[in-house]
């Protein structure tokens, strides 16, 4: 098949994953995700990089595999450069590296972030520049403002906890398992959100806080479990929902203020929390009173996936940004 064929591999935290993009489209995406870690509570770095180590192999060839595309015919191969658990990224750029070494072809070194954002060209490659994304994921939440493919700005960000960090540290005051925010976002279906209020920190600008609402939680728990030890089994639905309601309203608010700063009204999304059901309500809702395009991508591409760093490579690679020899894996890179 003539054209630019690259392979992309994704490996940052707990997926390991495989894509190839042929021309800009995306032809394969196969994701491992290591389910070890709910025992545990949150991702354990160790285990991380060692299962990535046992599954990069058949993840890889079956993406290949379903590509329809031979090694031979690959331009390039992308791994995610940053940012990430650092021995979980390394396991996936010296993969990438000595495939294409083998192969005699380059390397593009891809941010995780910028990838989330570009997901959104996947299913949508004539989305009008410029548009907002609000990356929202366990690790991290953004307001970037994205004026072409090659010019992303963040103009807001967490100073601490991230969205879905603030979802599963509430589930697990809650009792709920690893990783919780789907949890809560299920029981939030049946409960009042308005019933209990919790505390949403005021923060200057287009930053985001949220540890002020999980120590709101933490005490407002503590004081009403002393008075009765069945307080959370009892509520537990107008619980998830009042805590989900908060931080949908931190979400949004700020992404209201970033909407008038800036006058850009084409909305995307990117990361895992964008499957919560009350943020999405919530952002339809206010797409629809406030004259905004909103623009969802499938869940597939929201959470971590290698398709996301297959379209960012796809174009890294039109724009000749290849990774040098000595560029390799890096915690947290710059966007
Ligand atoms: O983007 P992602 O798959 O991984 C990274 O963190 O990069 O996001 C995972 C996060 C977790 O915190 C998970 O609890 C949260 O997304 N999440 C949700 C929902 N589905 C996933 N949070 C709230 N409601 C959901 N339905
Ligand atoms: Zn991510």
């Amino acid at each position: 098949m003539s054209g630019v064929h690259i392979l992309a591999i994704e490996s940052s935290c707990d997926e390991t994953s495989a894509s190839v993009i042929s021309n800009g489209r995306i032809l394969s995406n196969v994701i491992y995700t290591q389910k070890i870690h709910e025992q545990y509570g949150g991702v354990v770095p160790e285990h991380a990089s060692r299962l990535h180590i046992r599954h990069i192999l058949p993840v890889v060839q079956e993406a290949m595999s379903q590509s329809g595309i031979a090694l031979e015919e690959l331009n390039a191969i992308a791994y995610t450069q940053a940012p990430g658990l650092i021995g979980s990224l390394i396991v996936g750029s010296t993969f990438a590296k000595g495939l294409a070494w083998s192969l005699n072809i380059p390397t593009l070194a891809i941010h995780h972030m910028k990838a989330h954002v570009l997901a959104n060209l996947i299913e949508k490659p004539d989305i009008p520049f410029p548009f907002l994304c609000l990356t929202v994921s366990g690790g991290h939440t953004q307001i970037v403002q994205v004026d072409s493919p090659y010019e992303l700005k963040v103009i807001g960000e967490t100073i601490d906890d991230a969205a879905g960090e603030a979802f599963d540290k509430s589930a697990k005051m809650l009792g709920l398992p690893y990783p919780g925010g789907p949890l809560i976002d299920h029981h939030a279906s049946n409960g009042n959100p308005k019933r209990f209020v919790f505390a949403k920190p005021q923060i200057e600008g287009l930053n985001f806080s949220f540890s002020g609402v999980k120590t709101s939680i933490l005490y407002f728990l503590q004081a009403e479990l002393k008075k009765d030890d069945q307080f959370i089994a009892n509520n537990l639905n107008d619980l998830c929902a009042s805590i989900q309601y908060t931080i949908v309203k931190i979400l949004i608010t700020k992404l209201k203020k970033a909407v008038k700063e800036t006058g850009i009204h084409t909305i995307a999304l990117a990361g895992g929390v964008s499957a919560n059901k009350g943020l999405r309500s919530s952002l339809t809702l206010e797409a629809q009173k406030q004259h905004w395009q909103l623009h969802i991508p499938s869940f597939e591409y929201c959470t971590d996936n290698a398709a996301m760093i297959a379209m960012a490579a796809h174009y890294a690679y039109l724009n000749e940004e290849f990774a040098s020899d000595e560029q390799s894996a890096n915690a947290r890179g710059s966007f």
